[in-house]
């Protein structure tokens, strides 16, 4: 929804309030971070530099994104990366658009390029819709505030497609491919989770 602003009509999107997300920086060695997603305000890319590779579907999202990532257009559904080509992979806001029913195919993706022990680190929105919600409303928009560890801020706001979601619509999912959840971190709406890549 970010990039098709001019068309969106406001009397169809549910504004939650404004959000507050500390970038921790994290180790990741001398490996590949895969940001997937990566494009827009190109977040990790701008934490990381140049050990990021930042892939979004959409080529725009990508060119508008300043910062040393390597940029390529892909979709997550369908890696272009061999086996266990990654330490870490990163998505930052992204999950709230990609269908449910995408899921199982993106963590199996996901599980496909990490290597065993790598990381996953997951930042998101949790969406509640109201029981009395207007029906024309068609879209969710977040507000948001980040700030890197350096104490520099970047204000942002992230939309897409409303429904319900939670840490739980995609933590469940990533287990089912592998994953195990080591740490997570709610904030008000929004939440981060670190799973791991058994070994074996
Ligand atoms: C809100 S943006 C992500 C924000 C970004 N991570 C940042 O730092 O600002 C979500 C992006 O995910 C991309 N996206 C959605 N589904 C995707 C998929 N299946 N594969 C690759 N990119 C996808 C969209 O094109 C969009 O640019």
């Amino acid at each position: 929804m970010s990039d098709h602003h001019s068309e969106i009509d406001m009397s169809e999107v549910y504004q939650l309030p404004h959000q507050q997300v500390s970038l921790s920086d994290f180790p990741s060695d001398e490996e590949w971070i895969l940001d997937i997603g990566g494009g827009g305000e190109g977040i990790i890319g701008r934490l990381k530099g140049r050990q990021v590779v930042a892939i979004d579907k959409r080529r725009p999202e990508l060119e508008s994104t300043a910062s040393d990532a390597l940029k390529l257009v892909m979709d997550a559904r369908e890696l272009q990366f061999l086996e266990k080509s990654f330490g870490t992979v990163t998505i930052f806001f992204t999950l709230m658009y990609m269908p449910f029913e995408d899921l199982d195919t993106i963590f199996s993706e996901i599980a496909r390029v990490l290597k065993p022990g790598g990381e996953l680190l997951m930042w998101d929105v949790k969406v509640e819709v109201p029981a009395d919600l207007d029906p024309k409303i068609k879209y969710f928009m977040v507000p948001l505030t980040v700030t890197f560890p350096d104490g520099t801020t970047n204000e942002t706001g992230y939309g897409a497609y409303i429904r319900n979601q939670n840490i739980e619509s995609f933590v469940t999912v990533a287990t089912a491919h592998g994953f195990e959840l080591e740490e997570s971190k709610a904030n008000d709406l929004t939440f981060y989770a670190r799973l791991s890549l058994r070994k074996g």
